[in-house]
C-alpha cells in the first residue's frame, strides 16, 4: 500500500512478523552497507515497539550473518535516567541485543543521560559528528511511535521538533515534566532507510491520523519523518493498521 509522500507500508499479519520484516531489514542493510561501505550504521529507539525485533537480531541467523564487527549502534533517543536505570532505552538494548552480540563495546553509542539533559546532548551530538562527520547519514534508523504520534523522543509541541540544526537534542517534555534526549528531524531525516514499527490496536486511531488526516507537525510529529533522500517504510501489524 502506498500512502502519503514517499512512504510505503507494510501491514504484517501479527507483532511477530513485524519484528521478523524489521530484523530481514536490519539484516539486509548491515550486510549491503558493510559491503559497499566497510561500516552500517544504525539508530535504534526504545520502548515495547523494537523489543521482539531487538531479541531477533540476537540469535540465529540474524547473529551469525551480521558483521557485528563493522556495526555502530546509537539510540534514536533516551530517558534523562542513568543507564543501569529501569527506564533506560540503553538498558533494553544492552539486555535484548547488545550484550548478546559481538559488536565492539566502542561502537555503541549512548546518551550519557547522566551527566545531565544538556551536556548529555552535547556529548551525543559530538560522538555522532565524530564518528560519521557534521552530515550523519544513518543507514538505517528504527522508530516507533506513541499513541500521541511522537516519535523519537520528539513529542507534540515540544521544543526540539523545531531543531533544524542541532543533530541531538534536550527536549523538556511537558506532559511528562521531564526532559528527554532525542536525534533531531536533522539527523534522521538524513538516514538512507527509516523503519517506523506501530504493533497493537492502542496505535490505530495514532497511524489512521498520522497517515490519512491532515499534515500537523506540531500535534504529530513522527509526520515531520519524510527522508531528504532516502526510504521510509512503515511496519504495521493488523490491528495497528485496522483504521487504514
Ligand atoms: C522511548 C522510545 C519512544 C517510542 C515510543 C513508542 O524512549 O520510549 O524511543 O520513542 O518509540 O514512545 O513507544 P512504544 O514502542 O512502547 O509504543
Amino acid at each position: 500500500m502506498r500512502v502519503a509522500g514517499s512512504a510505503n507500508l507494510l501491514v504484517c499479519a501479527d507483532a511477530e512478523n513485524v519484528a521478523i520484516e524489521a530484523a530481514d531489514r536490519f539484516a539486509f542493510l548491515a550486510i549491503k552497507s558493510v559491503a559497499e561501505n566497510g561500516v552500517f550504521y544504525a539508530a535504534v529507539p526504545g520502548g515495547s515497539s523494537p523489543k521482539k525485533t531487538l531479541s531477533k537480531l540476537a540469535v540465529g541467523v540474524y547473529k551469525d550473518l551480521i558483521p557485528w564487527s563493522r556495526v555502530h549502534i546509537f539510540f534514536t533517543d533516551e530517558r534523562a535516567v542513568p543507564p543501569g536505570h529501569e527506564d533506560s532505552n540503553y538498558r533494553l538494548v544492552n539486555e535484548l541485543l547488545v550484550s548478546n552480540v559481538p559488536i565492539p563495546a566502542e561502537n555503541v553509542h549512548r546518551f550519557m543521560a547522566e551527566l545531565g539533559p544538556a551536556e548529555a546532548a552535547e556529548r551525543y551530538e559530538a560522538e555522532l559528528v565524530d564518528i560519521m562527520g557534521d552530515k550523519p547519514v544513518f543507514d538505517l534508523v528504527m522508530l516507533g511511535m506513541g499513541d500521541d504520534t511522537h516519535t523519537a523522543s520528539l513529542f507534540p509541541n515540544s521544543p526540539a521538533l523545531l531543531e533544524d540544526k542541532k543533530l541531538a537534542a534536550a527536549n523538556y517534555v511537558e506532559k511528562l515534566s521531564c526532559y528527554r534526549l532525542t536525534l533531531t528531524l536533522p539527523a534522521i531525516n538524513n538516514a538512507k532507510e527509516i523503519l517506523i514499527l506501530a504493533i497493537g490496536e492502542a496505535k490505530a486511531a495514532a497511524v489512521h491520523t498520522v497517515l490519512c488526516g491532515e499534515q500537523d507537525i506540531q500535534n504529530h510529529p513522527v509526520q515531520a519523518v519524510k527522508p531528504f533522500n532516502g526510504r521510509l517504510l512503515w511496519l504495521l501489524d493488523r490491528e495497528a493498521a485496522s483504521m487504514l
